[in-house]
């Protein structure tokens, strides 16, 4: 049995698209860059994973309520939030063949670049400077390498390379940190610009910019605009938590690795509020229980781990973040990606919206204000303090915001999950948690005639009523184990010639292929007893 390596992350890909878990959205046209749909199995799957984190953060616990709040919000939170000037990534574009990139990401994309892996040949050939395009062209056809017709402008900046790009084709590591030349074609990109990452639309029919309004960047300030409203209305009393699961939007300049960075993904957010006194305990807690969920729904091991933030990292306010990470596949060996962060907000959020945006000085938040000293954006100028009954204290609560995506959070389950065992004769097998299974159990007549349909039917119809469950009476009875396996189903139930004789059945487990007998009137509390362990 082996872990994925290599170009594991094809076999990933091409597996989801084969069995339905992702599709490109738009595919038909083209597809459209940033963008993803779940197929059939998807769907089930990402929902198990959005309804494991709602019942164990909200239905568990006394202290969590609910919110779903609408995606566009008055366009005055986003200015109080500081997303309006600030929520950006710096940005270059290429000359030459206008391809955009952010920033930060043009070394990496230039070191894995065609075009520079073909001049790093060169490079390691000739230790002098290749001078020009005919000389590069020669090189190509000596070498009996076909230059793409894309690499065609690229050859016109090698022709007039200089010596960092020299020096990067020599150094693979000091190439992913220079941005020197477009990675698409070569050309001269453009000095980096903030570009802000909101989506923008009008509300109404009049496209002016009275009517603008955003795509809700983040799911979070939809909670903290509603923090009165549900004091209100609610017998909740502090410390206790919102939590709210839904479609956030960021015009992401490089959308890329898949669903990881995506232009429309969903985030499952948190925001806890507790006594200042207490903040620092609370987010040692969420912290640690936020890992732990990860891990009991099997992302264990050395491929997922807690970075707590350098102080230095920290917003002024913070007295902690720390990123959960996985090591995808499509990543370099030893590089992690982050799958949820959980920050010590302070009361940076709830102070924001009574009294506007709020800027860091001299170690505390004071009022951003403009050159005529008027606030720069307007707050609610609503009272969002708490009176604590107990305490006989009114106070702005301080915030742990346990904020998680679940397109990667579903993504890092298919990576886990996907495991080649070559003993088999359908190598590919999905090892999803039970909880998270999209197909918990499948039920087969050995043979689709000799009565053998009529005693599995009843079953398959039993266990539907309880879970997503799929009947099978078609092909040979390995390939229906290996099309279960691909779709990470736990169980499958097979109704043979002996169970006419014995009312006994066969449950075969996903992960070990092992095989037992049991009493077909056992089926579906032996389902629950395995899918609940
Ligand atoms: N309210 C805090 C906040 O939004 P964030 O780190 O920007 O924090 C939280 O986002 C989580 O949302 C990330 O850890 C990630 O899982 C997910 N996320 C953010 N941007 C994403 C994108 N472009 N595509 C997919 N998921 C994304």
């Amino acid at each position: 049995m082996s872990q994925p390596s290599g170009n594991v992350m094809d076999k990933i890909v091409a597996l989801c698209k084969r069995r339905g878990f992702i599709f490109q959205s738009s595919e038909i046209y083209g597809g459209i860059n940033g963008f993803w749909d779940y197929g059939p199995l998807g769907v089930e799957l990402k929902r198990n994973v959005k309804n494991a984190w709602w019942n164990d953060m909200v239905h568990a616990r006394d202290d969590m309520v609910g919110l779903d709040c609408s995606i566009i919000m008055h366009p005055q939170v986003w200015k109080v939030s500081g997303h309006f000037d600030l929520f950006s990534d710096m940005m270059q574009t290429c000359r030459q063949c206008k391809k955009l990139y952010r920033a930060d990401h043009v070394g990496p994309e230039l070191a894995e670049s065609k075009w520079f892996q073909a001049f790093r040949g060169l490079v390691a050939e000739h230790q002098e400077q290749p001078a020009s395009q005919d000389f590069v062209e020669q090189w190509a056809e000596r070498k009996g390498k076909k230059l793409a017709p894309g690499l065609a402008p690229a050859i016109k900046a090698i022709g007039r390379v200089d010596e960092r790009l020299i020096e990067a084709g020599r150094n693979q590591t000091l190439a992913a940190k220079l941005a020197v030349y477009c990675p698409n074609c070569g050309g001269d990109l453009t000095d980096p610009r903030p570009f802000n990452l909101m989506f923008e639309t009008h509300t109404g029919a009049l496209q002016e910019d009275e009517n603008k309004a955003f795509l809700r960047p983040e799911t979070a300030q939809g909670i903290f605009v509603n923090f009165k409203n549900v004091c209100d209305s609610t017998r909740i009393k502090l410390p206790f938590g919102i939590a709210q699961v839904g479609k956030s939007f960021r015009n992401e300049i490089t959308p890329r690795n898949y669903t990881f960075r995506s232009r429309e993904f969903e985030q499952m957010e948190i925001e806890f509020f507790c006594h200042p006194s207490e903040s620092g305990r609370w987010y040692e807690y969420w912290r640690d229980l936020r890992m732990r969920w990860y891990t009991e729904l099997g992302l264990a091991g050395s491929r997922l781990r807690l970075r707590e933030h350098d102080k230095d990292e920290l917003s002024h306010y913070s007295c902690g973040t720390s990123d959960i990470e996985y090591a995808f596949p499509f990543l370099a060996e030893g590089d992690f990606g982050e799958l949820e962060g959980v920050a010590h907000r302070g009361d940076f959020d709830l102070r924001s919206h009574m009294e506007g945006k709020l800027v860091a000085k001299d170690g505390q938040l004071v009022l951003d204000v403009g050159p005529d000293g008027k606030p720069k954006w307007k707050g609610s100028g609503k009272d969002l303090t708490y009176f604590d009954d107990e305490r006989k204290e009114r106070f702005v609560p301080h915030v742990i915001e346990p904020s998680a995506g679940a397109d990667r959070g579903t993504l890092a389950f298919i990576c886990e999950a996907y495991t080649v065992d070559e003993s088999r004769p359908s190598p590919e097998l999905m090892k999803f948690h039970p909880r998270l299974a999209p197909i918990k159990a499948a039920v087969f007549p050995l043979v689709n005639k000799d009565g053998l349909p009529e005693i599995a039917e009843p079953i398959y119809r039993d266990l539907r009523k309880r879970w997503p469950c799929q009947y099978d009476a078609k092909a040979s009875i390995g390939k229906r184990y290996a099309r279960m396996d691909e779709a990470g189903t736990p169980y499958c139930f097979t109704v043979d010639g002996q169970t006419k004789e014995d009312g006994t059945v066969t449950v075969r487990d996903r992960d070990t292929g092992h095989q037992e007998r049991i009493d077909k009137s056992r089926v579906a509390e032996y389902l629950g007893r395995h899918l609940h362990r």
